[in-house]
């Protein structure tokens, strides 16, 4: 199978190259518009290196496309992969519309190609097992997600730079986060958002850049760097917190799930599972995440079902009618924040559908 990759930043050579070379997976084609990228990039891996995706899809038709460029990029990027016929693994957000989203679910069915989302979370074993045990919580009535930085400003104009990444933190982190509780919780319908979003620290990225970065970009930032949302998902409600930047105690990813016969706690890699067992309120001792990277697990899975000739993703892979969802909960972050009132998050009802029979039968 010919194996491309577009875009050839941070997330490339540090999350997926380090797995995709441990599997042996080769990269045969690359693409970026910074012409040294290319060059080091295509040394390093011996890929045919290309500054134009364009020209790469039509010299090459690959069968697999790894997109990894700015948020405002992806929808466009991989809507011309998949009429090229070729299979997508998209860095998440998707798309930030609705409307590209969409363009992108009809588009994979249509020409009966993989599209994923890369919300890699769903991999992490404190995951895999919240997804076993839920069951066993009862009715679920609250969950929450943090995923909060002390400093962590994107340096890279990927993210800060309005007209390339659209938004901020909440495209960035709270994508992620959103995934995840759709993902537990096996898709209820989104019915309205009330959120906000801050600008906090935007005069200050230097202060509050956490990565090394000897070239500073050449942007402000010009996007948001702190948000919250509340989501109405019918019988459940749903909160989400990020920053990039905060005058907090520490760094955090964690997830809470509440049901009325126990409750899960996930925090950074470690979760803890509570309930009353023999008349007594049980906790259990944290499962701690075994070291070993999770792209190792998402690149495998992914070659074989494609290998295999499989048109739909396999499990636990965020499928496009998921991700769009997704989008349209980020469309209505903004919204609200934008309009200062709660808002009704539009979702068509088959691509609901669509989203939890895939749950379902994978
Ligand atoms: N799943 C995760 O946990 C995770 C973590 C980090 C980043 N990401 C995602 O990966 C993507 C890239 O992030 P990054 O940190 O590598 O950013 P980055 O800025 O380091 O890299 C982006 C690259 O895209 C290139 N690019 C821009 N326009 C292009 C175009 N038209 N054609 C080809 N290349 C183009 C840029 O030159 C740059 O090299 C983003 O979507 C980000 O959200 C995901």
């Amino acid at each position: 199978m010919k194996f491309a990759i577009i875009g050839l930043g941070g997330w490339v050579n540090y999350g997926h190259l380090p797995a995709l070379n441990e599997l042996g997976i080769k990269v045969d084609y690359c693409v970026d518009i910074d012409e040294k990228r290319v060059k080091d990039f295509s040394q390093k891996t011996g890929c045919k290196g290309y500054t134009d995706y364009k020209e790469m899809l039509a010299s090459e038709n690959p069968d697999i496309v790894l997109i990894a460029v700015p948020h405002g990029l992806h929808a466009k990027i991989a809507l011309d992969a998949l009429n090229n016929d070729a299979n997508v693994y998209v860095e998440k957000p998707m798309a930030t519309s609705l409307q590209e989203a969409l363009s992108l679910v009809d588009t994979a069915r249509k020409r009966n190609r993989i599209l994923v989302v890369g919300h890699e979370f769903r991999f992490e074993q404190p995951s895999m097992i919240t997804k076993k045990l839920i069951k066993d919580l009862g009715n679920i009535y609250h969950i929450r997600g943090l995923y909060i930085r002390q400093r962590g400003i994107p340096t890279s104009i990927t993210f800060i730079k309005k007209d390339l990444a659209k938004g901020g933190v909440i495209f960035d982190l709270a994508t992620h986060i959103i995934d995840l509780i759709m993902f537990f919780t096996n898709f209820p319908t989104p019915r309205t958002v009330k959120a906000k979003i801050h600008y906090a620290f935007s005069k200050d990225k230097t202060k509050f850049s956490s990565y090394p970065s000897p070239n500073l970009p050449n942007s402000d930032v010009e996007v948001e760097d702190s948000g919250s949302a509340f989501i109405d998902l019918g019988e459940i409600s749903a909160y989400v917190e990020v920053s990039w930047a905060s005058y907090i105690k520490e760094n955090k990813r964690e997830i809470v799930i509440l049901g009325d016969k126990g409750g899960i706690h996930i925090e950074n890699n470690a979760l803890y599972y509570m309930r009353n067992i023999a008349d007594e309120f049980f906790i259990s001792n944290p499962l701690i995440q075994q070291r070993g990277s999770v792209y190792r697990e998402v690149w495998s899975s992914l070659f074989n079902a494609i290998a295999k000739g499989e048109t739909r993703p396999p499990f636990p892979f965020c499928t496009a009618e998921q991700g769009a969802i997704n989008v349209a909960i980020l469309e209505s972050i903004y919204k609200s924040a934008f309009e200062g009132r709660e808002v009704k998050v539009e979702i068509p009802s088959y691509l609901i559908e669509l989203a939890r029979s895939s749950l379902i039968t994978t």
